[in-house]
């Protein structure tokens, strides 16, 4: 398969869901966090999910063991030593710090080492990142904006806000105030919708929210106008097929609706999501949609297409990927 070796962006990837049972294990006993887990293997066979919900359960569980600033320089570095090896060139990754803060962890610790760790991979690894602070749906607005409130002194590093956690009952207009003040600050905005959803809140990320970019967006095939519509506006939908063969969204990878979307002309791209727990990163997650050469080659380019790179460089990095 070509896809191991063409340079690559990845765009829909939760840092604490590159949180890996031995560093969980590790950390839990760093800090002296108590986890239920005593070991990588049961840790691991508990990773069995029916639903979005069963697995936000076990992801805020597993990120309890996360404290301090080198925590969160660890797990973005990680992640990023990850990426290299799958030849990920460019990452535009989400944090989740409500997660944190309701803990007691400070924004700045959070930010702090997850900034330092994405900055060492620019000039260690060669990799560029745009950082994008996802507020938690399942929270009410007023969170949301006290976490923007936190975030108002470190906006130099921060490209964006997206919408993530437990999407039913959760729809994106419930963040309308909050959205057009974070893109009135100069921020980019994305938002999962139509992941477990229905298609009326990929509409409503759109034109409620005026979101940049849609994160998963499956159910939109359920609506022939709203793909029509992402097609014209070139609306790019970060889709993450082991994810959702994981959660059930889709009964199996050949019924993903990613090959589909693409020969419709779709700007789709290709994502992990939460590897640590859906069993593969971003190369993986190509390798298993069965796709021919030519199909990686445009999902390559697509990834940088979709993504807040200046046009100049995904421009440079559309001519590699063409280039082989
Ligand atoms: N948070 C982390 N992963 C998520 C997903 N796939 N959907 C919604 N919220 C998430
Ligand atoms: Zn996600």
């Amino acid at each position: 398969m070509i896809i191991g070796r063409l340079p690559k962006a990845e765009l829909h990837l939760h840092l604490e869901g590159t949180l890996e049972p031995e560093m969980m294990l590790a950390l839990a006993q760093r800090n002296g966090v108590p986890i239920r887990f005593r070991s990588v293997e049961e840790a691991r066979s508990a990773y069995r999910f029916g639903s979005l919900q069963d697995f936000l359960d076990l992801y805020y569980e597993g990120m309890s063991v996360l404290r301090t600033e080198r925590d969160f320089y660890d797990l973005a570095w990680a992640y990023l030593e990850r990426a290299k090896e799958n030849n990920v060139v460019h990452a535009e990754v989400f944090f989740d710090p409500q997660g944190h803060t309701a803990r007691g962890v400070p924004f700045a610790a959070v930010f702090g080492g997850i900034r330092r760790a994405l900055d060492d991979a620019e000039t260690r690894l060669g990799i560029s990142s745009r950082l994008i602070l996802c507020f938690l749906r399942h929270l009410d607005e007023d969170d949301a904006q006290r976490t923007l409130d936190a975030a108002l002194p470190h906006l130099e590093g921060i490209a964006g806000v997206g919408l993530d956690s437990s999407e039913r009952g959760h729809p994106p207009s419930k963040f309308a105030r909050v959205f057009a003040r974070a893109r009135s600050l100069g921020l980019r905005l994305v938002a999962h919708a139509g992941e477990e959803g229905p298609a009326e809140y990929v509409r409503e990320a759109l034109d409620v929210l005026g979101v940049d970019r849609i994160d998963h967006g499956n159910r939109a095939v359920e609506d022939p106008a709203l793909v029509a519509r992402l097609r014209e506006l070139q609306i790019g939908l970060t889709m993450c097929p082991l994810s959702n063969l994981r959660l059930g969204v889709v009964p199996s990878l050949a019924a993903h609706p990613l090959p589909r979307l693409l020969e419709a002309g779709l700007l789709v791209t290709v994502n992990s999501d939460d590897p640590a727990y859906f069993g593969g990163y971003v190369d993986d997650n190509y390798r298993a949609l069965g796709l021919g050469e030519a199909a990686q080659r445009h999902l390559a380019a697509n990834s940088f297409r979709a993504s807040f790179l200046p046009e100049e460089v995904k421009r440079h990095w559309i001519d590699v990927v063409n280039s082989f």
